[in-house]
């Protein structure tokens, strides 16, 4: 695992975004795709603001292909608090990828259609030869994607049913907790260890207890973040308060000068 630490979440949301810039630049000069799989909640924001300068500054995100990581369930696209408004609105609408390259898990499903759909979104991901750049979030909790403590390493994206401090981290997004979801659907475990890299970012002090469990305690599935220690190309980006409690060394520093 590489652990980089950053001044803030500034200059470690640029070097993600510079992370897929470089990968997206390689594959367009062989005419290649380059595939992602992206997250939503308040850790990726910078880092997609970082993705808009660089595609208007020359960077084509025409040939990415993205696939998100979770959505609410039922959850209506058209909702502000829908992953799919976030994507749009945080990302999508501001750079040049193809319509027909997003994909996005459907809280609009029917439930008797989302064991199906759930199945192809599997099934176009290896269509389209896997994701290059997976970009996760952490939950409080230690959750990836939606996959709260106690789901296995092998879990496939399915619908899941969220955990009490899952839902009461999400009132701030919605208001009332009676209004956030109990659902949603999830990319699996296993479909974000099958990624050819990981790259995992964490802010603030409010994570850096659970960033130091999951880069530092034992394999548990009652912390999802340890499966990524199982992988072997997994980058995590901290900012120093995110960073605080984890043992020295085992970091990098990296001097902020990106930006
Ligand atoms: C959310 C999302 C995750 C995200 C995580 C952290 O609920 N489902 O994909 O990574 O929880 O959220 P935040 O970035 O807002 O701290």
């Amino acid at each position: 695992m590489e652990v980089l630490v950053f001044e803030n979440k500034e200059s470690g949301s640029l070097y993600a975004a510079q992370v897929i810039a470089n990968k997206v630049l390689m594959n367009n000069s062989v005419n290649e795709e380059t595939v992602l799989g992206l997250a939503t909640g308040s850790t990726p924001t910078d880092m997609y603001k970082a993705l808009i300068e660089i595609n208007k500054s020359g960077v084509s995100f025409s040939r990415i292909i993205t696939y998100n990581l979770d959505e609410y369930y039922p959850m209506k696209k058209s909702s502000p608090h829908s992953y799919h408004y976030y994507m749009y609105d945080h990302f999508f609408q501001h750079v040049d990828i193809h319509e027909e390259n997003i994909f996005i898990p459907n809280g609009e499903n029917k439930n008797e259609d989302l064991s199906k759909f759930c199945e192809e979104y599997e099934l176009s991901i290896r269509r389209n030869g896997g994701i290059d750049i997976q970009v996760l979030g952490l939950g409080l909790n230690g959750h990836i994607g939606f996959n709260e403590p106690g789901f296995s390493m092998d879990s496939l994206t399915q619908k899941v049913t969220l955990s009490d401090t899952t839902r009461t981290a999400a009132v701030k997004y919605f208001g009332k907790k009676e209004e956030v979801p109990f659902q949603a659907i999830s990319m699996g475990i296993s479909t974000i260890l099958s990624a050819d890299h990981i790259m995992m970012m964490a802010w603030g002090n409010e994570k850096a207890e659970i960033v130091k469990e999951s880069i530092e305690g034992q394999l548990s599935k009652d912390v999802p973040g340890t499966y990524l220690q199982t992988h072997k190309n997994v980058t995590i980006i901290l900012d120093a308060e995110s960073a605080s409690k984890l043992d020295n060394d085992r970091i990098s520093l990296i001097e902020s000068k990106l930006s």
